[in-house]
């Protein structure tokens, strides 16, 4: 029996001399940082999974209770035989959950990870013969421009765009309004139909977001951790993983969870003959979880281009799902 492919872009290798240049870059600032992208490595996706099991980290299962308790209301507004662009698709799970309500036409994957993205997509093709699969691996935080020879497909018929996760909240204020500027492009480019659906993580007391992010087994501690292995194996600097502990904290004026890993002692980290002080208690700033309002959010996506805008919440309104066309 002929098994059916997915077909496969490469739009972004990764460009390692330009890492290396980030991560130094980052690590000489005087707020050291590091970006959160690279926190997924094997271990670290492992663990990432692992977070959105804890009883602390609700964003997860609030979106999918969400999707449930209005099946019928947000399926009503997904457009049918659609091009389903999936941003950030990861094990494309979130998006598979859907398709008991609605099919696509098309399925497009668009992730970083390459190897992480071709090995679901294999399985996903297997699984859903009737569909289209296709994956893109793309850095779509600074652009979102496909092949020409998907740009025709992604013309032909009505697009529906996906942004799950409340993965938006490591855009601060400004990138995210550039990147959704794109997405309103993009869905303009689709048939009449076409729209977005995006999961917003939202402002809280901030005694719920923290422990979201410093859960009482430490597996957000050993996710925020694992960064220095991968910083050691990708710039070859000597991070001792126990000199250092996690933090997080909500930052009430900026809207943000802020990680943070913290020196315990005072300490010299060094690589390719670089070296960079830590004082005791100094940190290395390694991500933003930027919470939004409804009211902020739904005046965002008004400014970037969308005109119809809806949104679906929990009981306790901790996290939101959007539809803006
Ligand atoms: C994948 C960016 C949505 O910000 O909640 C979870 C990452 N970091 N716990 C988030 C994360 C620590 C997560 N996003």
């Amino acid at each position: 029996m002929q098994v059916k492919q997915p077909r496969f872009f490469e739009i972004d290798k990764e460009n390692k001399d330009a890492n290396l240049q980030e991560l130094s870059h980052g690590l000489f600032s005087p707020q050291a940082t590091l970006s959160p992208k690279y926190f997924y490595d094997e271990m670290g996706s492992v663990l990432f999974d692992a977070i959105t099991l804890l009883p602390e980290y609700y964003p997860t299962r609030t979106e999918l209770e969400i999707f449930v308790d209005h099946a019928s209301e947000i399926h009503a507004r997904f457009p049918k035989q659609a091009t389903w662009v999936d941003l950030g698709a990861g094990n494309c799970q979130k998006a598979v959950q859907l398709f008991t309500h609605t099919m696509p036409a098309t399925y497009v994957a668009v992730d970083i990870s390459v190897d992480y993205l071709s090995h679901n997509l294999k399985d996903l093709q297997a699984k859903f013969a009737g569909i289209n699969v296709v994956g893109v691996a793309m850095d779509f935080s600074n652009s979102l421009t496909f092949p020409e020879e998907l740009q025709k497909q992604l013309t032909a018929e009505p697009l529906l765009a996906l942004y799950l996760g409340s993965s938006l909240g490591n855009f601060n204020p400004t990138e995210a309004l550039h990147f959704l500027q794109r997405v309103a492009s993009l869905c303009k480019m689709g048939q009449p139909g076409s729209g977005l659906i995006i999961g917003i993580d939202l402002v809280k007391d901030p005694s719920t977001l923290e422990r979201a992010y410093a859960d009482d087994l430490g597996v957000t501690a050993a996710f925020n951790l694992n960064v220095l292995r991968r910083v050691n194996s990708l710039l070859g600097s000597d991070f001792d993983v126990r000199d250092w502990q996690h933090s997080a904290r909500f930052n009430v004026p900026e809207s943000r969870v802020e990680m943070h890993l913290q020196a315990k002692r005072k300490l010299a980290v060094n690589w390719h003959g670089q070296q960079r002080l830590f004082k005791q208690d100094e940190t290395i700033h390694t991500e933003n979880s930027y919470k939004w309002t409804i009211e902020k959010f739904t005046t965002q996506l008004h400014t970037s281009g969308f005109s119809n805008i809806r949104h679906w919440t929990d009981e306790k309104s901790h996290y939101a799902l959007f539809w803006a066309s």
